[in-house]
């Protein structure tokens, strides 16, 4: 073993028995450079945050001008950051009204926590309601609502009580009932393997939560900033939620979190007791200044335009992959592919395959038989081709 993998395996907790094990010494635009001088291509995008790709110009600048002002000052929401109401403003300017207010954490699973203490609060319910195949993060509450119970089995008694709702099937949501303070979805499912709702499904969500008095949280920690071919997933649907629950791209690189809301909701963690919903580091002027220059960059050049159209040359190159003995489907939305294969030892081989064919890909935590792709809203027609072709040479392994 060369450079730092030794000490890898003997000082950093490991999260499985298999790491991928790149030993990245740099990244630029769509490519990881490894220690031993070969390049991959990054199609999973730091798992759904690279969005602009690796060591943005913008980004770079801008965490470069805030790092010369100021770090940490004081916990979140004692004082005027310029930088984080620029952001929250922003955000507010692209989110759907009523939703005009934003608070800031590190990560997703913190903000699901956050948006989880408020329905509570809102609505003085105890019970969340989620889908199988879901995944919100790894902390308690979060990991409660995980959809495949093997995740959470070890882990119980998790906080609840969960209702447990079946994605995309209307008739389960008359489990809805009024002991319910939220109901939280991904409007696309990634790690439940790339699933799609119908915006009827949807719809019919947002009546039943309004007939019943229960809010809606939609988690776009993954689909935010464009990764479906809209700047949020939310606007495939025609359905305005209560929160939207947005990490990963938000803070172009950075740690950062935010859970959003009318203000009507969002003003109960404020008082009774105040400070009963805090955090020090959650909304890092650092993370905010590189935040807001990956986010007006995506606006300013509409890059969820261009994940509609690269994802749709994406999917159509892997089209010719379904072969119903190796491959049973691909879908996707936008930037967002998967790739269904008929069982999941086929998956792990072909994402072993297509890493050593130079193209970094994974399969999904919650359905083990799909190869999820998520790369750059940036990648170049090129780079598709590339991946493309390394995909098709370790399809070629399959037997
Ligand atoms: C949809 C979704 N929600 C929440 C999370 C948790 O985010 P984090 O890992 O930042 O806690 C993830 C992470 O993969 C996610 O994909």
């Amino acid at each position: 073993m060369s450079g730092f993998k030794e000490e890898f395996f003997r000082h950093i907790a490991q999260t499985s028995d298999s790491p991928i094990g790149l030993e990245v010494i740099e990244a630029t635009g769509s490519w990881l450079i490894t220690r031993d001088g070969k390049k991959y291509l990054d199609f999973i995008s730091g798992i759904g945050v690279s969005n602009l790709g690796h060591g943005h110009p913008a980004v770079l600048q801008a965490i470069r001008e805030q790092s010369q002002r100021y770090l940490h000052v004081m916990v979140y929401g004692e004082y005027v950051l310029d930088v984080q109401v620029k952001l929250a403003s922003r955000l507010a300017s692209v989110l759907p009204a009523p939703i005009d207010r934003i608070y800031f954490t590190n990560s997703g699973a913190e903000a699901i926590e956050g948006a989880l203490k408020t329905a509570r609060k809102y609505t003085g319910r105890s019970a969340w309601a989620a889908f199988d195949g879901a995944y919100h993060g790894d902390t308690m509450a979060a990991l409660a609502l995980m959809g495949n119970p093997a995740f959470r089995a070890p882990f119980e008694p998790l906080p609840g009580p969960v209702v447990r709702l079946v994605y995309n099937d209307e008739t389960s949501l008359r489990a809805i009932d009024e002991r319910v303070a939220a109901v939280v979805i991904e409007p696309v499912q990634a790690e439940g393997g790339v699933r799609i709702p119908t915006p009827t499904f949807m719809q019919e969500l947002r009546r039943v939560c309004d007939e019943r008095g229960v809010l809606l949280i939609f988690d776009e920690v993954l689909t935010g900033f464009g990764r479906t071919g809209r700047l949020f997933a939310l606007e495939h649907f025609g359905v305005i939620p209560d929160m939207v629950v947005l990490a990963k791209a938000l803070g172009g690189g950075l740690p950062l979190g935010a859970f959003c809301a009318p203000t009507k909701i969002l003003e109960v963690i404020s008082r009774d007791p105040p400070l009963g919903h805090i955090t020090t580091f959650g909304g890092h002027p650092l993370s905010c200044a590189a935040g807001l220059a990956a986010l007006e960059f995506i606006l300013a050049n509409r890059l969820w335009a261009r994940a509609e159209k690269v994802g749709q040359a994406l999917k159509f190159k892997l089209s010719s992959f379904v072969d119903g003995r190796r491959v049973a489907a691909v879908r996707g939305i936008g930037l967002l592919v998967g790739i269904e294969f008929t069982k999941p030892e086929f998956a792990r081989t072909f994402t072993e395959r297509t890493i050593m064919e130079s193209v970094v890909v994974n399969w999904t935590l919650n359905a083990d038989n799909v190869v999820r792709l998520a790369p750059p809203l940036t990648v170049g027609e090129d780079e598709i081709e590339f991946a493309a072709a390394a995909m098709a040479r370790a399809l070629s392994c399959l037997r």
